[in-house]
Order: structure tokens, then C-alpha cells, then sequence
């Protein structure tokens, strides 16, 4: 009988797939590295989230170890490269929590162009701010999107009805253009030179090094606003700080941080910036989905060898 481990919080819709299956389930959460060292070898499945990091130390003692899921889309968490030298396969759940993502970084455009939080936060004070609350409408806006998956698709089609100039920067767009008319390819450069709205959908470089630095504020309207729901790396986090403070732009919304959790940032209590603690992929829908993704994906493997969504 095949042995998988959940070792990450998630809906128990996985467990339920792999008890059908007659695939013998544990589900532990928030074990260390060591801990996970200890058991692994009784394992031929790993369900994970963003969590547990899965390390070279715990792939080499990962004996029957033949499969990796992750519920969710960035693979960040796991070492790919130690576990495909180790003939294992690494799989993700793409679209599982496209619409969540989209949603959130729409939410948050919303927000910090209206000062949703600080509005809330002042109303609730008893401070009646209405003088000092004046807010930017999104209608008739340039909104330049940064990487055209799953996520920066959704996007597009989201803000539809707003009248919304649509820039792209995406290297792909341009054998799939004919499906998207409502969006324009250009330039990186380009894009963060007209954006009122600049968001994040692509994945971080391999090198970990930023796409947007210090020259590119030099570049960008002051009235414009960032938006990052990809990952913490792709914003310099002390770069965009800095340009905040010196009015290169109006303000940013931020889900992702170069270090998470993020218990200490740099901008943290910066009052142009609005602050989410990774949550764009978390809602109840997404959950449900992507934990039924990865155990399929999982069942399916172990028990007819169908390879699907491996990275
Ligand atoms: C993802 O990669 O799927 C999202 O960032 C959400 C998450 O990390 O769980």
C-alpha cells in the first residue's frame, strides 16, 4: 500500500481523495527539517504547501519517495533540481488558485486608490477624515501588467468592464496575441513609464535578483501606484521604500516580501504602502481546489503513472 504525507495545512479534501484510494495517509503539520528527516523514508508522497520547506536534506533521506505536490502554483519551497537528480517528480496545481490571486491583486488596486485601510482605520477612531480622503478612480486607466499567465489573464479580464488601457510586458504574448486583442504587448521600459497601475503576475528571476530597482523609479509616473502578488524578490523591497519616500511614485500594495514570514520589513509602517500577509491564493474556494489538484495528481501517479502539471 502506497504512504503519503500532508505535512502543510490544507483543506481535508486531499486526505479524503487518498482514504478512497485506499492510499494510506498521514497528516502532520508544522515539522521541522529534522523532524521530517526522521520519518520520510516511510513515505512514497509528499502533499506540501508553502510551508514546509522541502530541502536537499530531507530529499536524501526521502528513500521511496517518489513524488512532491504542491498545492498552490510557486514551487519556490522545494529544491526542484535535488529532487529531479533524485528521480523524483515535482508537481504544482496551476489555475488552482488563479481566480483568488487575481481577485486579491484587483482588491488591492482598489484599495490603495480609493485608502480603503486608512479610511476604515480612522472612520473606526472616531476621526472624521472625509476632507483628507480623496481618492483616484481606476476607469480610464493605464494598468501594466507584468508577466501574462494564468493570474495576469485573469487580471486583464477582471478589469474589463473599468474602460481600462491594458499594457502587457510578457514574452509569450506575442505567439498568443490573437486571443488576447484587449491588451497591448510592449516594453518593460515601456510599461512602467505609462502605468498609472504597475502589478506583478510573473515569476521571480532564477538569480533572485529584482526587476524593479532604483533606475526604473526614475522612469515611472509619481502619481503611479505598485502592486506585487507574485513573489516578495521581484520588488527591492528597500528600493521601493526609498522611492515612496522620496514621491518617485504615489503608493504600492504589497502581498509577497523577500523574507517570510514576514515578522520585520522595511516597509512596514511606511503609510503609502498597503500591506497583505501572503493571502492573494487564500480563500475558501482555492483551498478546496488545489488540495483536491495535488492529491489527485498524487493518486493518479502512484496508482496509474499519469504525469500531469510536474515543473
Ligand atoms: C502560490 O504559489 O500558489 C501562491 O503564492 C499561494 C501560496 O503560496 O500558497
Amino acid at each position: 500500500m502506497f504512504k503519503v504525507l500532508i505535512s502543510d495545512t490544507m483543506s481535508n479534501v486531499a486526505q479524503k481523495i487518498f482514504e478512497k484510494n485506499k492510499i494510506s495517509v498521514d497528516v502532520k503539520t508544522g515539522l521541522s527539517e529534522e523532524e521530517i528527516i526522521k520519518i520520510i523514508s516511510d513515505y512514497d508522497g509528499m502533499v506540501v504547501r508553502s510551508a514546509t520547506k522541502v530541502t536537499k536534506n530531507i530529499i536524501l533521506a526521502a528513500k521511496k519517495l517518489k513524488v512532491i505536490a504542491r498545492a498552490g502554483a510557486g514551487v519556490d519551497n522545494i529544491d526542484v533540481p535535488a529532487a529531479k537528480e533524485h528521480n523524483m517528480l515535482v508537481m504544482n496545481t496551476p489555475g488552482g488558485n488563479t481566480n483568488a490571486t487575481a481577485e486579491h491583486a484587483f482588491a488591492l488596486i482598489m484599495a490603495v486608490l480609493r485608502k480603503i485601510p486608512y479610511a476604515n482605520d480612522t472612520t473606526h477612531k472616531g476621526k472624521w477624515e472625509k476632507k483628507n480622503i480623496k481618492g483616484t478612480e481606476l476607469s480610464k486607466k493605464t494598468l501594466g501588467i507584468v508577466g501574462f499567465g494564468n493570474v495576469g489573464v485573469r487580471l486583464s479580464h477582471l478589469v474589463k468592464g473599468f474602460g481600462v488601457n491594458i499594457l502587457v510586458n510578457s514574452k509569450s504574448l506575442e505567439s498568443r496575441q490573437k486571443d488576447f486583442p484587449h491588451v497591448k504587448n510592449v516594453s518593460f521600459d515601456k510599461l512602467i513609464s505609462t502605468s498609472d497601475i504597475i502589478s506583478f503576475h510573473c515569476k521571480a528571476a532564477k538569480d533572485g535578483k529584482p526587476l524593479i530597482t532604483r533606475e526604473h523609479y526614475k522612469k515611472i509616473k509619481p502619481t503611479a501606484y505598485i502592486i506585487n502578488t507574485a513573489r516578495g524578490n521581484i520588488v527591492d523591497e528597500k528600493d521601493l521604500n526609498a522611492a515612496l519616500n522620496e514621491n518617485l511614485l504615489a503608493g504600492a500594495a504589497i502581498d509577497v516580501y523577500s523574507k517570510e514570514p514576514a515578522k520585520e520589513n522595511i516597509l512596514f509602517n511606511n503609510t503609502k504602502t498597503i500591506l497583505t500577509p501572503h493571502v492573494a491564493a487564500s480563500t475558501k474556494e482555492a483551498s478546496i481546489v488545489v488540495a483536491e489538484m495535488a492529491a489527485s495528481q498524487i493518486t493518479n501517479f502512484l496508482l496509474k503513472g499519469t504525469k500531469i502539471n510536474t515543473v
